[in-house]
Order: C-alpha cells, then structure tokens, then sequence
C-alpha cells in the first residue's frame, strides 16, 4: 500500500488553519454578495441556484424524509434555525446568498428554490428546529441533473461540522433543543471526522458511536464516498456498504443515530425504518442525458461480457451483486482495517437487535450492480478515480489529484471520458478540499486494473455501452 500522510498531527493542524483562512475568504465574498444585491434589491426575480431538475413525485416522499424523533440526532440548534428561518423571509436578499452558501461552500444542492435535505421539524420541547434527511447525502447532481438516490458529489461534512461547532461554542443555548444541537455538532465536527475532501464520508463517524470511550484516533479513515443507492433491493441480499459488512434494518437509522438519536427511539420507529428501506427501494437510475452512439455499443458490450460481466452481472437483469476479495480487486484496502473491537461491539452492542454484521471469509468488496454508473463517478468506493476512461487506464497512469470542485456542473462533466473533466488545480497542498489527492491514506486509486489492457477501439465502444445501463 502507498504510504499517506493522513496521521501527520502537523498537516491536521494546517488544515485547520486554511479552514479558517477558508471562512475569513467566505466572510468577505458573503458580504461582498450582498452588497451587490442590496443594490438590486429593486429587481423582482429572485436568483435560484441548482440545476435542472428531474424530481418524480415518488422521489417527493424520499427528499422529505427524515427519521428525526423529537429528541437528539442530526439537529441544527434553535439558533441556527432561526437565521435559516430569517434568510427565507428575505427571498430577495438573503436567501440567495444562503442558496449559494450551501451550494458552493457546503455542497448542498438547492434545486427549485428548495434546499436539499434540510428539513424544519417540531423537536420536544416545542422549539423549531432543522434536521437533515436522508437527502443531504443521498442525492445529487451528475452533469448538471439532480438525481435523487444518487451520492451527493460535494457535500463537506468536515467543513460543515467545524462551521457548526464553532457556531455552537459562540452562541450557547442550554435548552434541551440547544443541547441536542450541541452534540450533533460536537459529532460532526469532531477531529475524527477524517474526511480529507468533498464527497467522501467517513464512515468513523458511526463506527465510533459503538465504541463511545475511544479517545483518540488510533486506526485510519474509514473513508468512503457517498454510494448511489438504485438497485438497493438485491444489494441488500449481499450485504450494506462497500464492503458488504452491515445486515438488518436498523442501519437505515445508523446515521442519526450515530448523532445523538436513541436506540430507544429507531425501536419505537421500526415503521418508519421501514419506510426508509421502502424509499431505498424505489429509485431507478438516471438515463444517459447526451447522445449514445449505438453503433458502437453492440461491440461494447460483447467487450464486457468478456472483461466485466464474471463480477459485474447481466444487464438487463437483477442478480444481487458479488462480493470479491480485495486480494483479487486489490483496491485501496484502508477501509477493511475496522476499528479494532468495532465487530464485537456491533455483535454485543445496545443496537445488537436492530443492526448485525456479515462475516465474510477474507475481506474485500462488492462489485456494484452498473446501472446508471454514467453518473456515479468519481469512482471506486473511496471515489478516488475521475472517469471511466481513467478507471480503465493502468492504475499507475491514473490522475494523481484531480480536482472535485463543482463536481456535479454541467460544465465537470466530459461525455468522452465520462465523468469528470480535468481542470488545472489552482490551489494545490493540504487544506484544500476540492482536491482529491491519491497520495493520502485510505484515497489510493490502486488495483481494479480489469480491461486496462484492452485496445483504444475495445475501451472506447466498452465506455459507450456503459452509458447504456
Ligand atoms: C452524512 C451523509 C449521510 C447521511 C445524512 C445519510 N447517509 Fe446513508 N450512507 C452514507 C455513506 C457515506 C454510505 C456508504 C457507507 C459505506 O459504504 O461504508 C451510506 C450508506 C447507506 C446505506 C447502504 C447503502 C449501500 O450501498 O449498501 C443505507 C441503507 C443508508 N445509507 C441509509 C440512509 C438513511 C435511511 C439515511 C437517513 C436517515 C441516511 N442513510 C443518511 C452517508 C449518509
Ligand atoms: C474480478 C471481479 C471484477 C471484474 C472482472 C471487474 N470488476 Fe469492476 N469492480 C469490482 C469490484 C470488487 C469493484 C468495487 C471495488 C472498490 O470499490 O474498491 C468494482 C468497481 C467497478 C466500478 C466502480 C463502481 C462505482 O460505483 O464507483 C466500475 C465502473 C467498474 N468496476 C467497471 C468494470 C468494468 C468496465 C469491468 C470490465 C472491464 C470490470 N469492472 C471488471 C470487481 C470487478
């Protein structure tokens, strides 16, 4: 494996420092921004961010879902919700500028106006509050299309986090809504949140909630990127994430409840963890938006039934996936090394009724059903190669960083390569969230070498036919 730097104290601390270089630029360009529009106050069109979009009624249910239960969770505190509350009663005026806040600087897509997955709801004690959905993650944009179920590209949950922790520290509020906010925002901004760069998640944030008296950081980022989550129901029979590890239906609510929502509470809400699977298994994949060119894809696929289907299966069709052992992918295999003691603590844990593991006999992982992989990109589960072509070029030859930026415009998507144009990076070295840089820990674009060695014609009417599915 390729050495990353991810546990350098040093580079965690500059990175901290360029955050806060990060939000004093952002500070400046928000005042900046309204400025402008106080002297267009007088226009009547209000300007909306986001892309065009495609929402299905069935997809209504999904983007309003939440599991939020009153109490503790994914809450953003009284106090926040009050300034969202503000920005929306000034439609003219601020609540452009928050559209393009969370667009650009948080990568929450807003879509007709609407900001994806953050949702006003009634906590307990009668305060109103937001709580994000399901949505906030599980969809987003792919070449200027809003797809829901997709992953979204750029939301910064380590950026949100340390904006959101620093707004709790400066504004206390101890009411039982406020305290609740605290605490999601202590989680979410805490230093073990190692995602290093827009997109990716890492899954520590709920491991570690089976292992409360963990202190340090003492294993690697359990770093992966935001899945798309179509053909949910025969991935299920293989086994959630990546890896295939999680199995039950309580990991629906593993995301909340890794926030501060009580396993007493997804109990008493088993329906509504069924609601959620429900949701998950109704969302179909994106069509291709751009031309196909059919003459190509014939061949295309008698080159995949040749190089791919073995692991990738039948199309159409709707056989579970495979799972294969990292020893024969040999893709970065930082997110196998599991918190030590966390399979115990799953199998032994208070959730142990709600949430079981899957033991395999080697580790590795799923070889994800294709369908709609067009949109998907960056791809692998650590997101860490830009477009099909690169995916199929010896992994050695790979882009090394790439940027990530606005990864879900129109104007990032490359119909050639499919997926994401290269840009010059501007700003390179730590610090720099848009960047995706393959030499860090658990961010290696190693191994899936399949096809690499097919000839330019094989690749090209292979990528055609991809676009099919
Ligand atoms: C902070 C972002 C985030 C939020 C919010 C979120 N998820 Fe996820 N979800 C992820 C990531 C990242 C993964 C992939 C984990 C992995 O593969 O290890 C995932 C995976 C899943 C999976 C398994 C998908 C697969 O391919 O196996 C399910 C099911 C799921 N989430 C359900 C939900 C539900 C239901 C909600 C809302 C209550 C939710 N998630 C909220 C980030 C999120
Ligand atoms: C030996 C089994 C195997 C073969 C053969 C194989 N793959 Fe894969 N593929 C996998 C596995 C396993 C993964 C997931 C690896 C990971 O995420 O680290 C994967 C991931 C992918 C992904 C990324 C999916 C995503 O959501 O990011 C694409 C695209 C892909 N494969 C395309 C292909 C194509 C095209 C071929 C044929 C040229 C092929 N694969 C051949 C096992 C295989």
């Amino acid at each position: 494996m390729r050495q990353g730097n991810f546990l350098d104290p040093r580079i965690e601390d500059f990175r901290l420092e360029a955050g806060e270089k990060e939000m004093k630029t952002l500070f400046r360009k928000t005042m900046w921004g309204l400025a402008l529009l106080l002297l267009h106050t007088g226009c009547s069109v209000t300007q909306r961010t986001g892309g065009k979009s495609a929402i299905a009624s069935k997809d209504e249910s999904f983007l309003n879902f939440h599991l939020y239960d009153g109490g503790g969770g994914m809450v953003l505190p009284p106090k926040v919700a009050k300034r969202i509350r503000f920005a929306e009663s000034s439609e003219r005026v601020f609540e452009p500028v928050m559209h393009r806040f969370l667009d650009k600087q948080l990568g929450i897509p807003v879509v007709d106006g609407r900001m994806t997955g953050i949702l006003p709801v009634q906590a307990t004690d009668g305060q109103e509050v937001y709580t994000f959905g399901c949505a906030v993650c599980h969809s987003g944009k792919a070449a200027g299309v809003f797809v829901p179920g997709l992953g979204n590209k750029t939301f910064d949950t380590s950026k949100g986090g340390k904006m959101l922790r620093h707004f709790v520290g400066t504004h206390p509020d101890s009411t039982p809504s406020g305290t609740n906010g605290q605490e999601f925002s202590h989680t979410i901004g805490s230093r073990k949140n190692g995602n290093q760069v827009r997109g990716t998640v890492d899954d520590v944030l709920v491991f570690d909630k089976f292992l409360p008296d963990r202190e340090e950081r003492d294993f690697a980022p359990n770093l992966v990127k935001i899945p798309a989550v179509w053909d949910f129901e025969s991935k299920m029979k293989t086994g959630l994430f990546c890896d295939g590890l999680g199995n039950g239906l309580g990991w629906f609510g593993a995301v909340p409840w890794a926030a501060g929502q009580s396993t007493e509470s997804l109990r008493r809400n088993r329906e509504r963890l069924e609601e959620a699977r429900d949701l998950f298994f109704r969302f179909e994949p994106p069509p291709y938006p751009f031309e196909i060119d059919r003459a190509r894809t014939e061949f295309g696929q008698q080159v995949f039934s040749e190089n791919c289907m073995r692991c990738h299966g039948t199309y159409p069709g709707s056989e579970p996936p495979n799972f294969v052992p990292v020893r024969v992918v040999k893709t970065d295999d930082t997110r196998l090394q599991l918190i030590p003691g966390l399979g115990d603590a799953i199998d032994h844990g208070p959730t142990r009724d709600l949430m079981q593991r899957n033991i395999h006999d080697e580790p590795g992982y799923i070889a994800p059903r294709l369908r709609g992989i067009w949109s998907r990109f960056p791809y692998l589960h650590n997101g860490s190669v830009p477009s099909l072509a690169a995916l199929l070029t010896p992994p050695d030859d790979r882009p090394v960083r790439f940027s990530v930026r606005n990864a879900g415009e129109a104007h990032r998507f490359d119909p050639v390569a499919v997926g994401l144009t290269e840009k010059k990076i501007i700003v390179s070295g730590p610090g720099n969230r848009n960047l995706y840089d393959t030499r860090m820990t658990g961010q290696s674009n190693e191994g899936h070498a399949f096809g690499t060695r097919l000839s330019q014609d094989e690749k090209t009417a292979l990528i055609e036919y991809l676009k099919t599915l």
